[in-house]
């Protein structure tokens, strides 16, 4: 579903790098990178959760970063290079985190998965958490209603070194 404008209402040019591609798009003011992702983009691998900056479903990264969509303006990301959970895989082969998530089980309903994931990256550049109870503590952002927390920490305690080299 598209936004719609009011009479007068003036959409705004901005220039981005999406998931390696560079984008020119027009965003109404009021637009959220999630409902631009979502709505306007079809990308829908990045989910909405509570769409109030507390459930971490929406997370993404924004020059390395781990942002909540839902929070962030689309008109706040001219010129940052922005990274989905489309974007992490190169081609068939998939990113070392969502690897290690694969591989712990991290997950069963799947709906806060690529937050989870987006977020474990960001940490990893954040270069903070340099044990199980900081990964923890760093990722609480991120919720999971069927409590796969164990699981998914230990996929981040996993995949935080090879994280050293890569950035998405
Ligand atoms: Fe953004 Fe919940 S949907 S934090
Ligand atoms: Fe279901 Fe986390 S796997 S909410």
């Amino acid at each position: 579903m598209r936004a719609i404008s009011p009479e007068g209402a003036k959409a705004h040019l901005i220039h981005l790098m999406l998931n390696g591609q560079a984008r020119s798009l027009h965003v109404l003011p009021w637009t959220t990178l999630l409902d631009l992702l979502r709505e306007q983009l079809d990308l829908i691998g990045t989910k909405k959760g509570c769409d109030h900056g507390q459930c971490g479903a929406c997370t993404v990264l924004r020059d390395g970063q781990r942002v909540n969509a839902c929070l962030t303006l689309a008109v706040m990301c001219d010129g940052a290079e922005l990274v989905t959970i489309e974007g992490l895989a190169d081609g068939e082969q998939l990113h070392p985190m969502q690897r290690a998530f694969i591989r712990h089980d991290a997950f069963q309903c799947g709906y806060c998965t690529p937050g989870q994931i987006c977020s474990a990256i960001g940490l990893a550049h954040e270069g903070r958490a340099d044990s199980r109870a900081a990964i923890s503590e760093q990722m609480s952002g991120n919720l999971c209603r069927c409590g796969a927390y164990a699981n998914i920490v230990a996929a981040v305690e996993e995949a935080l070194p090879l994280m050293q080299q890569v950035r998405p």
